[in-house]
C-alpha cells in the first residue's frame, strides 16, 4: 500500500493535473500535511455511507481531490474539508510570506491551518460550532502542529484586539466583516462571496470605512456562513432552486452554439449573468447534468433557463419577460467577447443589518 507521503505527493500531483504546476511551498505543504489527521472521526461518502480510519479505502479517498464532508446536521453538511484544488487556488491568492499573521474564518477540520502554518504563517482561526472547533484543535495537536490558536465564535467578529496581515474565509459569505478590514489593515481578504447562487471566490482590499474593491479569482460552491455574514440584502440573488421545483419549462430560444461551452465557460456567463440580473441563480433541471443558470422570476416558480449550448427555456406567468431577459444577457456576453469572471472589478457597499453590516458585492465593470 503506498505511504502516507506517496499519498500527498499523489495529491498534490491530482490538483496540478488540471490546474497546472503549484508554487513550490503549496506543493510541499500538501505533500507534508497529513490530511487524514483532519478527519480522525470519518466523513461522509459520495455514497451517503460514513468512512471511517477503518472502513477500505479511507487514506485512498482521504488523498483524493475532493471535499470531505465531516459534519452533517438533520441531512445537511454543516462542516467539510474543501476541495483540495480550491484551497490550493485560495492560498496560493493570500501569497503567504514566512511570518504572516492570518485570520481564517471557518476552522472546520484545521486542516486548511495546518497548511497555512507549513507556509510559514501564525493563525489564528475561528468556527461559530464549539465541537467543530475543539475537534480542529484536537486534530491540530495530534498532527503535532504548532502556530494555530483555534477561537470558538461567530467569524463575523474575527478575533477582537488582534492584527492581521491577512484573512481566509472557508465559508461562503453574502458579504465582507467591516472587523475584518479593521483588523488586517491594509491587509488582503480572500473570500467567497454570493453570487448568481454559488460563492466566486474575491481578492478584496479596502479599508472599513471604504472604498473596498475586490477582483475575481475563480468559483466555488462552499457552504453558507451562520448569522450576520449571510444577511439578506436587496442586490443578493435568489437562494438556488432545488430540484423539481421549477416545472413547465419550454423552449424560448434555439442553441447559440453548436457545442456547449465547458464548465468553466459557462462559470463566466453565469457570472456574468449575475452581474445583469439581481434574479441569476440556478436549479437543478431534470435532464441536465450539472446545475441550470436560471433567472427566476418574482414569485420563485418560473423564469427562464439558459442552458450551456445557448438555449432559453421559459416557463411561469413572467416567461416571455425572463426569456428576453435571458436573450439580452446572452447578448451582451457575446457582444464584450465572453469575458471570463476574472475580467470583472467588484466594488462593495455596506449593506445587511444595520446594527451588523456586510460590505456586498454592489457594482461591477469590465477590466
Ligand atoms: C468548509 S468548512 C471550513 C473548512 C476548513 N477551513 C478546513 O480546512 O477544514 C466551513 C466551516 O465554517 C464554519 N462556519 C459557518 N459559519 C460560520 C461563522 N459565522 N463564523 C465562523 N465559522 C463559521 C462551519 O462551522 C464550518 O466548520
Amino acid at each position: 500500500m503506498a505511504g502516507v507521503s506517496d499519498l500527498g505527493r499523489r495529491l498534490v500531483d491530482e490538483i496540478e493535473r488540471d490546474g497546472g504546476p503549484l508554487p513550490a511551498a503549496l506543493a510541499a505543504a500538501f505533500a507534508a500535511v497529513p490530511r487524514e489527521a483532519f478527519v480522525a472521526e470519518g466523513f461522509q461518502r459520495r455514497d451517503g455511507r460514513w468512512a471511517t480510519p477503518g472502513t477500505a479505502g479511507f487514506l485512498d479517498t482521504v488523498y483524493r481531490d475532493d471535499v470531505l464532508v465531516t459534519k452533517v446536521d438533520a441531512g445537511v453538511p454543516v462542516s467539510s474539508s474543501s476541495q483540495p484544488s480550491l484551497m490550493a487556488i485560495m492560498l496560493d491568492a493570500l501569497a503567504v510570506v514566512p511570518g504572516d499573521r492570518v485570520l481564517e474564518i471557518g476552522a472546520g477540520t484545521g486542516y486548511n491551518a495546518a497548511l497555512l502554518t507549513r507556509l510559514g504563517a501564525e493563525v489564528t482561526s475561528v468556527d461559530v460550532q464549539a465541537d467543530v472547533a475543539e475537534r480542529a484543535r484536537l486534530a491540530l495537536l495530534h498532527a503535532g502542529i504548532a502556530g494555530v490558536r483555534v477561537l470558538t465564535g461567530d467569524g463575523y467578529a474575527g478575533s477582537p484586539g488582534d492584527r492581521f496581515d491577512k484573512v481566509i474565509v472557508t465559508v461562503g459569505v453574502a458579504g465582507v466583516s467591516p472587523q475584518w478590514l479593521a483588523q488586517a489593515r491594509p491587509g488582503l481578504v480572500v473570500v467567497p462571496v454570493q453570487h448568481a447562487g454559488t460563492h466566486p471566490v474575491l481578492a478584496v482590499r479596502g479599508e472599513p470605512g471604504g472604498p473596498v474593491t475586490a477582483s475575481v479569482i475563480c468559483s466555488s460552491g462552499f457552504m453558507t456562513a451562520a448569522g450576520p455574514l449571510s444577511a439578506a440584502h436587496p442586490a443578493g440573488h435568489p437562494a438556488p432552486v432545488s430540484s423539481g421545483g421549477l416545472t413547465g419549462l419550454h423552449p424560448a430560444a434555439p442553441a447559440r452554439w453548436p457545442r456547449p461551452l465547458t464548465s468553466l465557460r459557462y462559470r463566466d456567463l453565469w457570472y456574468a449573468a449575475g452581474v445583469w440580473s439581481t434574479r441569476a441563480t440556478h436549479a437543478a433541471l431534470p435532464g441536465q447534468q450539472q446545475n441550470t443558470l436560471i433567472l427566476l422570476d418574482d414569485a420563485g416558480t418560473g423564469g427562464a433557463a439558459i442552458l450551456p449550448d445557448g438555449t432559453v427555456l421559459a416557463g411561469g406567468p413572467e416567461a416571455a419577460r425572463c426569456a428576453t431577459t435571458a436573450a439580452t444577457i446572452l447578448d451582451r456576453w457575446q457582444a464584450a467577447g465572453h469575458p471570463p469572471m476574472q475580467a470583472w472589478r467588484v466594488t462593495l457597499r455596506p449593506a445587511g443589518d444595520p446594527s451588523a453590516p456586510i460590505l456586498a458585492p454592489a457594482t461591477w465593470e469590465l477590466t
